[in-house]
């Protein structure tokens, strides 16, 4: 595991952040995931008029990941507005960990770069994850 974050990656997350369709609650986000076969996949929050249908920028990250054919998240980056630093929602440290071992780091950034940085085991400790259903 490398000690420094990904430059790469981070840029990656705070440059689509731009794109991120976050009309009602105004907090764009921005994500990128790397896998292991090295490539960045990236997203972005899609907010829509029927609340609960919005998705988050980690979810589409991963979604572009999947697609691709990559299975394994090696590093994530999530990046959110300058204030008070972004983590992922509950629902995203579940989809993140699906694809994640424990360790895996997840870097909080805003426009200005990474404020924090925790693994995924950090953040849903005791998870319940693919290998509980070998
Ligand atoms: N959001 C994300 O996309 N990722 C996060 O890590 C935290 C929250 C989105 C969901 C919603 O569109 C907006 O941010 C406010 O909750």
């Amino acid at each position: 595991m490398p000690d420094k974050p990904d430059d790469d990656l981070v840029a990656a997350a705070i440059a689509v952040r731009g794109n991120a369709y976050a009309p009602y609650s105004g907090y764009q986000v921005g994500a990128a995931v790397r896998g292991r076969n090295g490539k960045v996949y990236t997203g972005v929050n899609v907010e829509n008029a029927a609340y609960p249908e919005g998705t988050c920028a980690e979810a589409g990250a991963i979604a572009a990941m999947a697609l691709d054919g990559e299975r394994e998240i090696a590093e994530v980056a999530v990046a959110g507005p300058a204030g008070a630093i972004i983590t992922p929602c509950g629902g995203c440290r579940q989809k993140l960990r699906e694809f994640s071992r424990p360790e895996v780091r997840i870097h909080s950034c805003d426009p200005g770069g990474v404020r924090q940085t925790v693994t995924i085991g950090d953040l849903l400790p005791h998870a319940f994850a693919p290998e509980h259903l070998k």
